[in-house]
């Protein structure tokens, strides 16, 4: 498959670029040959059409403008599949990829004929070259509503029709802010990165996406508008909190993961109400290297948490930050870590061992 990826994200670092990375990983590994277009870098810096119409009336087939479009238009032509990306931007595709679709003009022509969807469209020029073209759309968004999303998919099964491709997938990724807190949603992020980079394979083998991919890719990243709310605001506090390096996601990422408010929140969320549904204890977790401590009051089921030491836990546990991170991801054991002793138990172990059923990995 010869597939043109167009990226219309002007943000470097950002969740379209980690997203569409891994998607990109998956065509060249399902071998296809691909031009990968990032609109950002200057050597695909697009003049703006002029609506002239040059490119219908002065000279049939050539843009007025002489820039990077005039090598594009052709591999648009050969190519089997166009793949776009875009952050949304104001309900709709960011300016750069409009512009691209608007530079497309030259390809169409004058005289209208019915499309597939029964609307009237501009006849194109080479006919031919568009039969069989598969389009895929990626859209990244920071809002939870899918609603908020139509008008941009619209958009683009629009254009598909009036280029007459056939659309091979769209992929809503929204809640794009929620992105960086692996800790939270260790195993929803997986299958969500797992579905781009298999996305990218199903792309580059046949220029269809199957609904199963994109059902993984759109996972939801939060189970209410609640935890929605609270989270993008985590995001944007913690992202203000930062040096200049909060635009890109992967340092927002390593900061949100090491914040220990943030991971005891997670563990107290993830409470497991059938496994504690007898219990009733007060479990004290400590972290002396960021001074923090944290209550759980664990009454049937329900879990209370406060940002404050007790003076008599059932339990307390005195660990540092990193190690109870890695405990509650389950990349250090318990047995090894009290063998190397750096965690500490003070009252009743039976119920440390245990923690793991009464408060497993949070899955949303
Ligand atoms: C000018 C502007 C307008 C935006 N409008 C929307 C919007 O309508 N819907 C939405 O879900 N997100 C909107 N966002 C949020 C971005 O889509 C979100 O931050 C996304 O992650 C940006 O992609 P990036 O991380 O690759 O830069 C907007 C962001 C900007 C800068």
């Amino acid at each position: 498959m010869k597939v043109l990826l167009v990226r219309g994200n002007p943000r470097k670092n950002g969740f379209t670029q980690y997203l569409v990375n891994l998607f990109a990983a998956g065509l060249l590994e399902a071998g296809a040959r691909v031009t990968d277009v990032d609109l950002a870098a200057e050597e695909y810096s697009l003049k703006p059409c002029l609506g002239c119409y040059h490119c219908w009336l002065i000279k049939p087939g050539q843009c007025v403008h002489h820039d990077p479009m005039e090598n594009l238009l052709p591999v648009i032509l050969e190519a089997d599949a166009l793949v776009c990306a875009t952050p949304v931007y104001y309900f709709a595709m960011s300016s750069c990829l409009k512009n691209f679709f608007e530079r497309t003009f030259p390809l169409a022509a004058q005289g209208l004929e019915t499309s597939k969807m029964g609307i009237l469209r501009n006849r194109l020029r080479s006919p031919a070259k568009w039969e069989n073209k598969k389009f895929i759309s990626i859209a990244v968004g920071a809002l939870r509503a899918r609603e908020a999303y139509e008008p941009l998919n619209q958009t683009f099964r629009l254009i598909a029709d009036t280029l007459d491709m056939e659309l091979g997938g769209q992929i809503t990724r929204a809640e794009s802010h929620l992105l960086p807190f692996k800790l939270s949603k260790p195993i929803t992020l997986k299958r969500v990165e797992a579905a781009f980079l298999k996305a990218g394979r199903e792309a580059g083998a046949s220029g269809v996406l199957s609904a199963k991919t994109i059902a993984d890719a759109e996972l939801a990243l939060s189970p209410d508008e609640q935890y929605f709310r609270t989270y993008a605001n985590i995001f944007w506090e913690t992202a203000v909190s930062m040096d200049a390096t909060n635009t890109n996601s992967a340092k927002l990422q390593q900061r949100v993961s090491s914040d220990p408010d943030i991971l005891m929140r997670e563990m107290a969320r993830s409470i497991n109400p059938k496994a504690t549904a007898r219990l009733r204890a007060v479990l004290q977790f400590d972290f002396p290297d960021c001074q923090r401590h944290y209550r759980f009051t664990v009454d049937k089921g329900h879990c209370e948490l406060k940002f404050e030491p007790t003076s008599s836990p059932d339990l307390r546990v005195t660990c540092a930050t990193d190690i109870w991170a890695a405990l509650f991801m389950r990349k250090l054991n318990v047995a090894a870590a009290l063998r190397q002793g750096v965690i500490a138990l003070e009252g009743d172990k039976s119920l440390f061992t245990r923690l793991d059923r009464y408060f497993p990995l949070p899955s949303v």
